[in-house]
């Protein structure tokens, strides 16, 4: 489904992810749980995200006879988490895609000014040729994720694609601004930002949530 002002986000409405998405969002939801929620979530989206992957023709033989079949073209497939919350979100994404590498980006939301700052970054290399998957339970003001396509246009990459649990209006809007090119795939679309950028009603502070922290 879309959403005419924000033309760059498709959210998912299936119910097997609507159902995950709310039992997230349940403050009495622990850690393990909410792992594993975050990671199966993950899973289904990607399901969703990577219907328009191309494929490519293979002749194979079954036990009675040959057959042309279809194989996802090799298109260097990359999941770059940002850290720490994005984490939670690649084992499920690697059950789907489970040849693609990982390149890793480590952006910190300084807490007055609400605006990342970048810590770490590894690629896999050879960016031009690559299909990347940003992932991030969280587009709150949206300065995080511009940044991550960001660092990854500026090594090359021309294909990326971003991925949330939850979106504010405001990430997305920001990321339409910055990165037009980007399509952005979250499981809900929230209401707002409250004034210390956390996303209402949102499901918290998924990084604390997935890893025990506060
Ligand atoms: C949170 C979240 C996103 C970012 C979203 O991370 O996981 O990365 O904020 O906010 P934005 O859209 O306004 O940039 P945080 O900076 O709290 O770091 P953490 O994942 O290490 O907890």
């Amino acid at each position: 489904m879309s959403d005419r002002s924000l033309p760059n986000l498709t959210v998912l409405h299936h119910p097997l992810i609507q159902h995950k998405l709310t039992l997230l969002r349940d403050r009495t939801t622990g850690t393990r749980d909410f792992k594993l929620l975050v990671s199966e979530i993950a899973m289904l989206m990607a399901y969703e995200v990577t219907k328009d992957l191309p494929t490519e023709a293979v002749e194979i033989e079954t036990p009675l006879e040959r057959m042309t079949g279809r194989l996802v073209s090799d298109k260097k497939l990359t999941l770059v988490p940002i850290l720490r919350a994005g984490l939670g979100m690649v084992d499920g994404v690697s059950q789907l895609l489970p040849t693609a590498r990982v390149g890793h980006i480590g952006l910190s939301r300084d807490e007055s000014s609400l605006e990342p700052m970048r810590y770490y970054a590894k690629l896999p290399g050879e960016e031009q040729d690559r299909d990347y998957f940003v992932l991030d339970p969280m587009l709150a003001t949206g300065g995080s994720a511009t940044a991550a396509v960001t660092t990854l246009k500026a090594a090359g990459a021309r294909r990326v694609r971003f991925l949330c649990i939850v979106a504010a209006p405001a990430g997305v809007r920001r990321m339409l601004e910055g990165h037009p090119d980007v399509p952005v795939f979250a499981a809900a679309l929230d209401r707002e930002l409250d004034g210390r950028g956390f996303i209402l009603p949102g499901l918290g502070d998924a990084g604390d949530r997935l890893f025990g922290t506060r």
